[in-house]
């Protein structure tokens, strides 16, 4: 070979190394038999990639779900704002995941980029939108409300109450710019959702490329110990990143409410919610609240909920619920207040286990990473039962048989316990005796 060749060889390695195909695998959701899995899911996205060309490549899928796939569009932004280009190789099959994609309209997915006036133009059934400003947000809301105008008026107005709290924080909270040329360019947040008649479930997801909960919440209140305990803090009331001196929001006054009571309502509700952060994840149900740490990330935030809509055991109206709600949230916020002054760590039970505080497996984290620590820099601990319905004996002795233990007679002084019903407070009572002998 001469010289000229060994040069365009080269260009030619150059040029494939600099190409990458990301295959998408032919189950492509959060699901796996029937139980929810993020981290396999979250591990798909390698977001180390820039200045490379990338084929997202969809030939291969023929199990996809439309919320995850909504996904991948977030992902392609992503990668161009790191100066990547982006291209998606379909087939032409009209199942699978090429077809989703083309019923999402996501073939528009660069278009909507670059102007902020389009949207994407996908099927009625599956609409997915761009959001960036209130024109956004009104033609989600009108979409949803065209969507659900056969299900019962409650059911409507509850919707579309948790979908606007969620769609208002990614509008607030999620906001993701990056530059280019001279100007910066803003990444849209995501909105996507599906009614599925056979499960009579609807479900969405509204996802961003933001920072991410914890760090916008220590803006606020710094020092968040990982991001699945930033989610749970964002989760309750009065806790607000925009609710501190510098807050750019106080004409709309952020009343650091809104997680607390869609949140809630979820939980009143036949429905579930995820909410995905950096590398937290917060599994919000009636039955119970449960946190774990994924081995991989999502650089902003979203939130998957899904409803069924035959309603829950729930007869409440929406106002009743939220009334309800919030007398609930002015007397947490009362608690706290009074008792952080006497240097005191308060814990709100149903906010970190749920109504039924069962989960033993997280009250031993929450023991050890929580309340051993407090106790040892010499706080007080006050749990607060309030909402919660039923919490077993074994959970109650993981949370507090040693610590009580090691605190001796002292426990009577340092642990109060608020707002339990008998059974609670009795199996409280016999822990403590137990221990304290
Ligand atoms: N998409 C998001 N990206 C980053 N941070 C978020 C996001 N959503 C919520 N947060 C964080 O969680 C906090 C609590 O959210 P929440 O909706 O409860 O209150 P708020 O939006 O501040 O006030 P309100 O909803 O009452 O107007 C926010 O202040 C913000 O710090
Ligand atoms: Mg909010």
């Amino acid at each position: 070979m001469d010289n000229n060749g060994v040069l365009a060889e080269l260009k030619n390695e150059m040029r494939n190394s600099n190409t990458i195909t990301i295959i998408v695998p032919d189950r492509f959701s959060f699901m796996e038999h029937g139980t929810y899995d993020f981290e396999s899911f979250i591990r798909f996205f390698d977001w180390s990639y820039s200045d490379k060309k990338v084929k997202i490549d969809l030939t291969k899928c023929y199990n996809a779900n439309y919320q995850a796939l909504s996904l991948l569009v977030l992902y392609a932004w992503k990668l161009k704002s790191q100066r990547c280009t982006v291209s998606f190789i379909e087939s032409e099959s009209s199942t699978g995941a090429s077809e989703m994609y083309r019923r999402l309209g996501a073939r528009g997915t660069f278009t909507v980029l670059m102007h902020a006036t389009s949207n994407f133009r996908g099927d009625q059934f599956k609409p997915l939108f761009a959001l960036r400003n209130t024109d956004d947000f009104k033609k989600v809301i009108e979409t949803a409300q065209s969507y659900t105008n056969d299900f019962n008026v409650e059911f409507t107005k509850t919707l579309r109450y948790v979908l606007s709290e969620l769609l208002y924080n990614t509008l607030e909270h999620g906001q993701s710019h990056y530059e280019y040329g001279d100007r910066y360019h803003r990444i849209p947040s995501l909105c996507q959702f599906s009614w599925f008649k056979n499960k009579n479930e609807v479900s969405f997801i509204i996802a961003d490329s933001g920072i991410g909960i914890k760090k916008h919440l220590e803006q606020a209140y710094p020092g968040q110990s990982s991001h699945e305990e930033a989610i749970i803090q964002a989760m309750r009331p009065q806790v607000s990143g925009t609710f501190g001196k510098n807050d750019p929001y106080k004409e709309k006054n952020n009343a650091g409410i809104g997680l607390f009571l869609s949140t809630n309502i979820v939980r009143r509700l036949n429905a579930e919610m995820h909410i995905v952060s950096g590398n937290g994840l917060v599994h919000i149900s009636p039955r119970d609240i449960t946190n774990r740490r994924l081995d991989s990330y999502w650089p902003g935030t979203f939130v998957l909920v899904t409803i069924k809509v035959d309603g829950g055991p729930s007869s409440e109206t929406l106002d009743e619920m939220l009334r309800g709600f919030r007398e609930e949230a002015l007397a947490e916020q009362k608690n706290a207040d009074g008792f952080e002054a006497e240097e005191s760590f308060y814990i709100h039970i149903a906010n970190f286990f749920g109504f039924f505080a069962e989960d033993k497996e997280s009250a031993i984290k929450f023991r050890n990473e929580r309340i051993f620590p407090a106790l040892e820099q010499g706080k007080k601990l006050r749990i607060d039962f309030s909402g919660v319905e039923s919490s077993p004996h074994s959970f109650l002795s993981a949370l507090l048989a040693s610590p009580i233990k090691s605190l001796g007679m002292k426990s009577y002084k340092v642990i109060k316990i608020i707002n339990a019903t008998p059974d609670i407070r009795e199996t409280v009572d016999f822990i403590m005796d137990e221990n304290t002998e």
